[in-house]
């Protein structure tokens, strides 16, 4: 198994769906990495290594009482700011020793997802700017666990030359292959990519994204990435719906990855919410199909896979992403 560069530990990874971090303790893996997180006293997330520093249990299966974690072995028992704050086996008075307690690390929730930074975060949380915008409503879904690995996510993220193939079943016309010319340009802050057109068969479900219109419509898009692992679309259709998708992926191993997607529109979503994201889903369903008949990670370095123009936004990316890991 390889081991990840130590550079990327300074960044920002989703671990977790909000509504997953409930009343108790949960073990996410990140980075070959185990860590714990529960709710301190405030509701607010807290995350630590998951290993307690008396004999190295999993705090994971231990128990969470008024926002204290309490090991499951000793019952050693942690507060929100990873202090040991209390040790059963020693009367009462006598110190604790300071090696006792954990390091708690920078964690938040956003956009209905649990951030992790293992490390010192470098830059904040990639933002997504309609999050602020009422005209906007947000779906969350589930987190999804990929037998792929990050960069073959990414790169899959960034491309549009497979919507033709990978997704037949869904949006993709086979006959509308060809990728025009791409410019790489900063789409904003926190998004470098390309804007383009793409004409999507629009039956089905498609409809529900669509608003309805005609069985073949011509979409609006724009790409982009925020290093080192996110990476938002936005849709335009021509009756004025606005949808923002970001796709989050976040490495477990070499060969798994965490999966999830927030998605914003701009029309009223209490009826067809639902639909809405089953549909992308549906489309998640036939990348991560893909992407699971592949071995191990996309090859990084220059000329390292067999490139044509329509590939332009990854190699950008790996570019960068080298820059990144080489700091
Ligand atoms: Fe955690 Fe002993 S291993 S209290
Ligand atoms: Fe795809």
């Amino acid at each position: 198994m390889g081991t990840f560069p130590k550079a990327l530990e300074c960044h920002w990874y989703v671990v977790a769906g909000g509504s997953s971090v409930g009343s108790g303790p949960c073990r996410v893996r990140l980075l070959d990495a185990d860590y714990v997180l529960w709710r301190g006293p405030d509701g607010s997330v807290v995350a630590a290594r998951d290993v307690c520093p008396h004999r190295q249990s999993p705090l994971s299966e231990g128990t969470v009482e008024a926002g204290y974690l309490r090991c499951p072995y000793h019952g050693w028992t942690f507060d929100e700011d990873g202090q040991c704050v209390e040790v059963p086996s020693a009367a009462s008075g006598v110190p604790v020793p300071p090696r006792a307690h954990l390091k708690s690390l920078s964690v938040l929730e956003r956009y209905g997802l649990v951030w992790l930074c293992p490390g010192e975060p470098s830059e904040p949380v990639p933002a997504v700017a309609v999050d602020a915008d009422p005209a906007y409503s947000r779906l969350n879904t589930e987190m999804q666990t990929w037998a792929a690995s990050t960069s073959r996510m990414i790169d899959n993220f960034l491309d549009i030359s497979h919507f033709p193939f990978t997704h037949i079943g869904t949006f993709g016309r086979q006959q509308e292959t060809i990728v025009p010319r791409i410019e790489l340009s900063q789409l904003d802050e926190t998004f470098f990519g390309y804007a383009y057109e793409v004409v999507i068969n629009n039956v089905g479900s498609t409809k529900v994204m669509s608003g309805g219109g005609d069985d073949i419509v011509t979409l609006a898009m724009s790409t982009g990435f925020a290093l080192p692992f996110t990476v938002r679309s936005t849709m335009h259709y021509e009756n004025g719906i606005h949808q923002v998708l970001l796709l989050t992926a976040s490495p477990i191993d070499q060969e798994h990855s965490n999966f999830a997607f927030v998605i914003w529109r701009n029309d009223d979503v209490s009826l067809t919410g639902e639909e809405i994201v089953a549909f992308e889903l549906e489309v998640a369903a036939e990348d991560r199909a893909t992407l699971e008949r592949l071995t191990g990670e996309l090859p990084l370095w220059p000329g390292g896979t067999v490139d044509v123009q329509a590939d332009k936004p990854s190699v950008e990316w790996r570019r960068r992403y080298r820059l990144l890991v080489e700091e």
